[in-house]
């Protein structure tokens, strides 16, 4: 080859390089990592992406210059020369890849490694998936329990999951990862949360009616606001003598997900309407204070019409302790509201 095809080919190379590259860079692909395991993910990211916008850029110089300069005469219908292989070309053309596909499984073996080590003093955080909410518990805390995922920043953290009724999957987009939760398993996942910040909690797997409710928030603190929030909870849930409050046990237990209410600032579409319990309540020919019991520890015994069947868990009639039932009840149906 002489000079001349070289600087052409060259010559494309650069161009369609360039252009990948400002595809790549002008659009905000991923979002910005708040994990020190996303940050490994967004690396491993990139560095396939530059292999690749350099691939793309020599395959499209190649076939640009072929078809430029060794295009046929519409009416040479002869035969192409035959040609009976090239020992060098073929040596490059398969250690080149050989290489570039060991260094990215060897980076994605080292970035897997890293992302699943735990560090020192590590958070255990359980997190119970159902239709269609998520809560998370604090075993090192009594067992705390919050409807939104509390973390402190810089701190290794294991979610442990587990689901009660269906497939469902966890994902912080910032954090990088996502995690099945599949009935029977018990699944872990661990981050390091390195970004203060309120981030989106998503189910990924499509788990039913409810499905694209099924969200709550991630909220990274300091250690020290953390152990701050801790302890205001532990006082809150910890102490007997503590009133429980209905409204605690409303969000704690993602009812908002669903419903609207008013008092608690929930504007949820999937089940009822939760300030029109009265009315309904009269529709259903109950007292009310009986009419929402009931309907909280057996919601399928009467359907408001116009809503769902079997969409609302079952499970709160053991799941709540008898003093946050009662909380609850009075919460949706008391003076306070
Ligand atoms: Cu749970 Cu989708």
């Amino acid at each position: 080859m002489r000079r001349g095809p070289i600087a052409s080919l060259l010559g494309i190379a650069v161009v369609a390089g360039a252009i990948a590259t400002a595809v790549a860079l002008a659009f905000p692909w991923l979002p910005k990592p708040a994990s020190r395991e996303a940050g490994r993910i967004d690396f491993e990211f990139w560095f396939v992406v530059v292999i690749c916008i350099v691939i793309f850029a020599i395959v499209v110089a190649a076939m640009t210059y072929s078809i430029w300069k060794f295009r046929a005469a519409p009416d040479d219908e002869s035969d192409g020369p035959p040609i009976h292989g090239h020992t060098r070309l073929e040596i490059v053309w398969t250690l080149v890849p050989t290489l570039l596909v060991t260094s990215i499984a060897v980076t994605s073996a080292i970035v897997l490694s890293r992302d699943d080590a735990l560090g020192k003093n590590v958070l255990r955080i359980n997190v119970t998936a159902q239709q269609f909410e998520w809560s998370f518990s604090y075993p090192d805390a009594n067992n705390l329990t919050s409807a939104t995922l509390m973390l402190p920043k810089d701190r290794s953290v294991q979610l442990t999951f587990t689901a009660k009724d269906v497939i469902h999957s966890f994902w912080v987009p910032q954090f990088g990862q996502k995690q099945d939760t599949v009935p029977g398993l018990h699944p872990t996942l661990h981050i390091t949360p390195d970004r203060l910040g309120t981030f989106p909690v998503i189910c990924t797997e499509l788990c039913g009616l409810g499905h694209a409710t099924m969200r709550t928030t991630a909220v990274v603190m300091t250690p020290a606001a953390f152990e701050k929030w801790l302890k205001s909870q532990s006082k809150a849930v910890g102490s007997p003598n503590a009133q429980v409050s209905g409204k605690a046990v409303f969000t704690n237990n993602g009812c908002g997900a669903c419903h609207t209410y008013a008092a608690a600032g929930s504007s949820g579409k999937v089940g009822p309407d939760l300030d029109k319990l009265a009315a309904y309540a009269k529709q259903a020919g109950q007292p009310l204070d009986t009419f929402a019991r009931e309907s909280i520890v057996n919601p399928n015994a009467y359907i408001q019409p116009g809503y769902p069947k079997s969409v609302m868990p079952q499970p709160f009639g053991t799941q709540l302790s008898k003093s946050q039932l009662d909380a609850l009840v009075s919460y949706l149906t008391g003076p306070q509201k």
